[in-house]
Parts: structure tokens; sequence; C-alpha cells
């Protein structure tokens, strides 16, 4: 079976473009990213893309009158590089639902808190704000409606007493940077199907069934069953 070919989105720096790039390369999925466009000429994840010899383009948004006239120049830039998925990897325009439609079944996105919770920017902020005791990221496929899109894979992480943004951020984005890979990986195999807006896994392992609390409790609690 030949590789996907992934077209990566970015923003910035690219830390998850650069999980994808590494598992790839491993042969831990069948896929291989080939492409990586920015809508910012300044995102340190083009240099990344460079170094690995990936090509890249840049739509910048600010050259563009309309979101429908970016929207169809960016298009026109994903087509042109012929992917069978594209990712949205800490993309940050919010893209129309022509575009949106363009892709159905074929572009997925990262985001940084667990879903349907804190939709949108600021996602540890306002976790932070709330006083939740678990945070983490969900791999989604991209729907018109921004982040509600059927979900592939979450992952969770406690918050903690003394955390900030910038603590809880990077304890997310370890765990973004092994999921990511892993929903690329699932839906490449062909093992992932949508069906009422659910995303189905064939193959999974064994259910979870391990639960995550925050903060933990002590031994014998957790024995208590
Ligand atoms: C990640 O937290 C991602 O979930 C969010 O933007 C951030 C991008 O980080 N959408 P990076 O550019 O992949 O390092």
């Amino acid at each position: 079976m030949a590789l996907s070919r992934i077209t990566v989105l970015i923003s910035g720096r690219g830390s998850n473009l650069g999980a994808l790039v590494q598992a790839a390369r491993r042969g831990d999925f069948r896929g291989a990213v080939t492409h990586v466009v920015s809508n910012r000429p300044d995102a340190g994840g083009l240099a990344l893309a460079r170094e690995h010899g990936i090509a890249t383009s840049v739509v910048d948004h600010r050259a563009h009158g309309t979101r429908d006239a970016f929207d169809a120049a960016l298009r026109d830039a994903v087509d042109a590089s012929e992917p069978g998925l594209v990712v949205l990897a800490g993309f940050m325009r919010v893209l129309g639902a022509a575009f949106v439609g363009h892709f159905a079944g074929r572009m997925i996105n990262i985001h940084p808190s667990l879903l349907p919770l804190y939709p949108g920017l600021h996602t540890h902020r306002r976790a932070l704000a709330d006083g939740v005791r678990l945070h983490g990221c969900t791999v989604h496929y991209v729907t018109p409606d921004v982040d509600v899109g059927p979900i592939i894979a979450q992952g969770a992480v406690p918050v903690r007493d003394g955390d900030d943004e910038a603590s809880l951020a990077a304890r997310v984005l370890a765990v973004e940077h092994r999921l990511l890979p892993a929903a690329v990986g699932w839906h490449c195999e062909g093992r992932l199907t949508v069906a009422d807006g659910r995303v189905r896994v064939a193959g999974a392992v064994a259910p979870a069934d391990a639960a995550l609390i925050a903060p933990p409790l002590s031994p014998e609690r957790l024995s208590s069953s």
C-alpha cells in the first residue's frame, strides 16, 4: 500500500508538525508529510519543514482581501500538493464552509482542550480560571463549525496546584505530540469510520477502563471497589 500524502497547515512554531514528521520517519504510520502550508511567512514550522526537505508554501492571509479569497488561494495551494490527508496543526485561521466541504472526511485538527469544553482560543487560561482538575487535547475531523467535528482521540492530563498557563500548556503539548501521530496513523490505515457524528477505530485495543483521577486518590480509596 502506498504511503498517504499528508499536507500539514501551520501558523506557528510547528512542534506538532515536528512530532508528525518524526513519527512518519520512524515508520510509525503509513504516511509521509509531503507538504507544509503556512498562512504566516515567519512561522517557525516552515524552517523545520525545510530542514527535513519537505516542500513548503505560504498563503499569507494579509495578502487577500476577504476570507473567501484567502480560502480559495489556500485550497489551490493544498490541492496542488495532492494530499490524501490534511492536518491542521496549530493553524490559527477559521476556514469557511466551502473550504471545509472540499476536504470533508480528509481533514483533521488538533485542539488543546478536552472538547466540547473550551473550543476557540486561550484554552489553558480558561481551564485554569474554571478550576478544572483535568484538561487535555482532542484530535477531530474538521467540520464547518469550529472545534466541534467528530472526535477521533483525546488525551487528558491533571491540572496541578500552582500550574500557570505555560506549565499546563507544556503538559498538554507533550500529549498532543503522541495523540496526533496516533490519530493520523489510524486514518492512513483506513481504520476510522464516522457514523452519526461518532468515530469508530477499527481494531482498537481493549477498551480503556483505567481512570485518570486528579488529584490522585489515596491507595485505600482506589482499592475500595
Ligand atoms: C497546539 O497547542 C495546538 O493544539 C494548537 O496550537 C498549538 C500549536 O503548537 N492548535 P505547535 O505549532 O504545533 O507547536
